[in-house]
């Protein structure tokens, strides 16, 4: 998708759809005349309210616009950067569905609603860019269309080119805007691509590779542990959840140094099991592949770091992807296992569901090991009792650093990325005391997501600038759900709003 900025008359830009946003406010303050200047029948006031997302189709306009389609287009009370942000995704939902190609954008009257939302135009268009990318996404690259009728392809097309109508004003700061937008937009579809990817498309080794590839777009240092290695490091957590599978495990490092001084170094930990079945502890079938996307997390901090390399965020970003399927067989782990981890901690395996702490571990024992991070955060798909607290929107944040969650929750309002802070009280510790070994991966019934984080806790040897956010709601739309369902993409912009505060 090319973007551009333009100062053209709106009106007589070439393209297959027009845009004009109106505000609900702008609406009913001089919708009469914006709209009968434009030859549209104000009849039409009746039925369109502005809100955000809201969509009108206009054929056959005349007064001069060049385009055969107009698109009126609401974008709220002008008081929201997410209203923004949604009406983006439905305009370029809509234009993928009308297969318009190229499609031109009036942002003449964007200095006055960055006003009222009280951010900068800078985030307002760049809200919007990123807006575009998420509703013009589409999956469709395993698809063959063979079984298509003629003539009704069921295969999308790419938007080809967006074009922003600028006033001299405000050029610059969209321009900026659309630099900003444009990097976490396809960073996020990148994560979204790498979630939709089936356990037969992508695997650990897959993982790495992908990451090899970014790191060399991108230009930021990529090292990838295999088996041998895992080995003599002792990465107890990864290998014992790699013992039912038939492929190897990976653990990749990113490593993004920017060119100045760092003014923080941050670990990002993300979770990368290929597939999870369970292990032993089979899941139920019913759904069981939509756990193709328990790599959600490691999708997310691939994301991240891509986008602080391109951004050049004045920070040393490592990005670490424990990666694995999890996998039933003769040479599976078993419950009752005890294991010991990168730390040295063992850990007695009461249900080999739940591997995905016990590969977080060791990544965390080591990022803070290894690079004695100022900020240690990491995102898994962790816990299905995640979802039974928040659903499908929101995640969960866990902090031992007030400062640090107050941070990721407000960059989490600002991307859209909502999360919301759960608890880290010493009494859930009691349900994951083991008899055996020093701790139990698993801790009864009662507050799932909550005794997961408390696991993770005891990995990161005392540090005090520590999150955990669980992602299992918010990182895949099931079937039905949305337009669009499957990989979202959830955590690359609210890790890299997160990075950008830090950065500050
Ligand atoms: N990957 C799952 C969590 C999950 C469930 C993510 C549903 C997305 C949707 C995780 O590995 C898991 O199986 N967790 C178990 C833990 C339990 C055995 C302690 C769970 O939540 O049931
Ligand atoms: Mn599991
Ligand atoms: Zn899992």
């Amino acid at each position: 998708m090319k973007i551009s900025v333009t100062k053209s008359d709106f009106h007589t830009l070439g393209a297959d759809l027009l845009a004009l946003p109106f505000s609900s406010v702008a609406l009913k303050d001089e919708g009469e005349n914006a709209l009968s200047a434009s030859g549209v029948d104000l009849q039409l006031l009746a039925d369109f309210k502005g809100d955000a997302g809201e969509i009108v189709v206009l054929y056959g306009v005349q007064k001069g616009f060049s385009a055969s389609r107009i698109v009126l287009l609401g974008v709220g009370e002008g008081k929201k950067i997410d209203d923004w942000r949604k009406a983006a995704v439905a305009l370029a939902s809509k234009a993928v569905e009308l297969k318009c190609q190229k499609i031109a954008i009036d942002l003449s009257g964007i200095g006055s609603l960055a006003v009222t939302t009280g951010q900068s135009v800078t985030s307002l268009a760049a809200a919007f860019v990123e807006g575009s990318f998420t509703g013009s996404y589409r999956f469709d690259r395993l698809k063959s269309g063979k079984l298509e009728e003629k003539g009704r392809e069921e295969r999308s097309v790419e938007i080809a080119e967006l074009v922003f109508v600028a006033s001299s004003d405000a050029f610059e700061e969209i321009e900026r805007g659309v630099i900003d937008g444009e990097i976490v937009g396809s960073c996020k579809k990148m994560a979204r691509d790498l979630v939709n990817l089936p356990g037969n498309y992508l695997n650990a080794n897959d993982i790495a590779k992908a990451a090899e590839e970014s790191g060399k777009r991108s230009g930021y240092r990529v090292e990838v542990f295999h088996k041998k290695e895992i080995e003599s490091l002792g990465m107890g957590g990864l290998l014992a959840v790699n013992k039912g599978s038939d492929q190897p495990p990976t653990f990749t490092v990113l490593d993004y140094t920017p060119k100045g001084a760092a003014r923080a170094v941050v670990v990002l930990v993300g979770k990368g099991v290929t597939f999870d079945s369970g292990g032993i502890s089979l899941k139920p079938s019913e759904n069981m592949g939509e756990m193709k996307s328990d790599m959600s997390g490691a999708a997310s901090v691939l994301g991240a770091v891509e986008a602080a390399a391109r951004l050049a965020l004045p920070l040393r970003v490592i990005g670490l992807l424990p990666a694995t399927d999890n996998m039933p067989s003769g040479t599976a782990q078993q419950p009752g296992d005890v294991i010991t981890t990168y730390s040295g901690i063992t850990v007695e395996v009461g249900n080999t569901d739940a591997e995905g702490r016990l590969i977080l571990a060791d990544a965390l024992t080591y990022g803070k090991e290894k690079y004695n991070p100022d900020v240690i955060v990491d995102v898994a798909t962790l816990t299905g009792a995640c979802i039974v607290a928040l659903g499908y929107s929101v995640a969960a944040l866990f902090s031992n650093n007030d400062k640090l969650a107050e941070e990721i929750f407000q960059a989490g309002e600002q991307s859209g990325e909502k999360v919301w802070r759960m608890p880290l009280w010493d009494l859930y510790s009691e349900q994951i005391k083991s008899d055996v070994a020093d701790v139990s991966n698993t801790g009864g019934r009662g507050a799932g997501a909550v005794t997961a984080a408390k696991f993770l806790e005891k990995f990161i040897d005392g540090h005090g600038n520590w999150a955990h956010i669980d992602i299992a709601g918010p990182s895949f739309a099931p079937k039905g759900t949305g337009k669009v369902n499957g990989g979202t993409g959830f955590g690359v912009a609210l890790l890299v709003g997160l990075l950008k505060k830090l950065s500050c």
